[in-house]
């Protein structure tokens, strides 16, 4: 088995050293705090497929440092609610939204998605959660708790990197699970259980090519700033992420592993 990496505690306390703000910016073109596989062109996208407007208030499940949140709250102007299991993923959040003056429009919670979600019934106007849902047990559960704090007619969106396209080894597995709980899914299993959930499915869509381009930029910006990255991380965790991104690109860019994005909604 592959020893286990730290990728989310890493990114989310050095969020504000200048290396780390580099190879963000090397990876995705633009920095808005991002540990996924969300490119700059479906960062941009995202506000309109979820068709937020001013008075919508959103949801954000597993928003890591918070800076996707912030982003979405000053393009669409609205209200988000940020919520992550990791601490200093959500100390990182809240420290932004109140530096840059968003504190009264946009707030991030410690939370445990694979448990209910804190909100009552029909709550938001939209939910998203980008590259994260492959971390929490119990797919279906998931989505009835992104269901249930949905308004009628609202919009709700999640992308997922482990849809398997073709055969994968076991050290193949072991080394793109090394930073986490994952769960790999087969392909029309999601459409199947948005469906069951109670969502109406408005899109499918392929974004494999979105995480080869990412997991490639990520590696090389990082072999780049190898030095000053060893000196935060250990030598070992260094290495780790390094074998986990080149992993995430062969396996995506062979099409053994999909990424989907999904768009749905729950009918009025
Ligand atoms: C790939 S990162 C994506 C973060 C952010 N959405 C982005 O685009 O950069 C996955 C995130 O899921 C969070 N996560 C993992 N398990 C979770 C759970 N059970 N409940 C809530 N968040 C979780 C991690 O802490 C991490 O921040």
């Amino acid at each position: 088995m592959s020893a286990r990496v730290d990728l989310y505690d890493g990114a989310y306390t050095n969020y504000g050293s200048r290396v780390y703000e580099q190879v963000r910016t090397e990876t995705y073109g633009h920095d808005l705090g991002q540990t996924s596989w969300v490119t700059r062109e479906e960062s941009g996208q995202i506000p309109e497929m979820l068709r937020l407007e001013r008075d919508s208030s959103v949801l954000e499940v597993g928003c890591g440092s918070g800076g996707y949140a912030l982003y979405v709250a000053e393009k669409a102007g609205c209200d988000v609610i940020g919520v992550d299991i990791n601490a200093a993923g959500v100390q990182n959040a809240n420290h932004l939204a109140t530096t840059r003056g968003l504190g009264a429009r946009v707030r991030f919670e410690q939370c445990d998605a694979s448990k209910n979600l804190p909100f009552n019934d029909k709550t938001f106007d939209a939910v998203f959660s980008n590259d994260v849902l492959c971390h929490i047990p119990g797919r279906l559960a998931v989505l009835c708790e992104m269901f249930r704090v949905l308004k009628p007619g609202g919009r709700m969106l999640f992308s997922d990197a482990l849809v398997v396209g073709g055969m994968i080894s076991h050290e193949e597995i072991a080394t793109r699970s090394s930073i986490g709980y994952y769960v790999y899914s087969p392909p029309g299993e999601n459409e199947r259980l948005m469906k069951q959930a109670g969502l109406r499915q408005i899109s499918a869509t392929d974004t494999t090519e979105n995480a080869v381009r990412i997991a490639k930029r990520w590696y090389e910006s990082r072999e780049k700033w190898k030095s000053d990255l060893v000196q935060l991380e250990g030598a070992s965790n260094f290495e780790g992420l390094q074998a986990f991104l080149s992993c995430v690109h062969k396996l995506t860019a062979e099409h053994r592993l999909l990424r989907y994005l999904y768009l749905a909604e729950k009918e009025s």
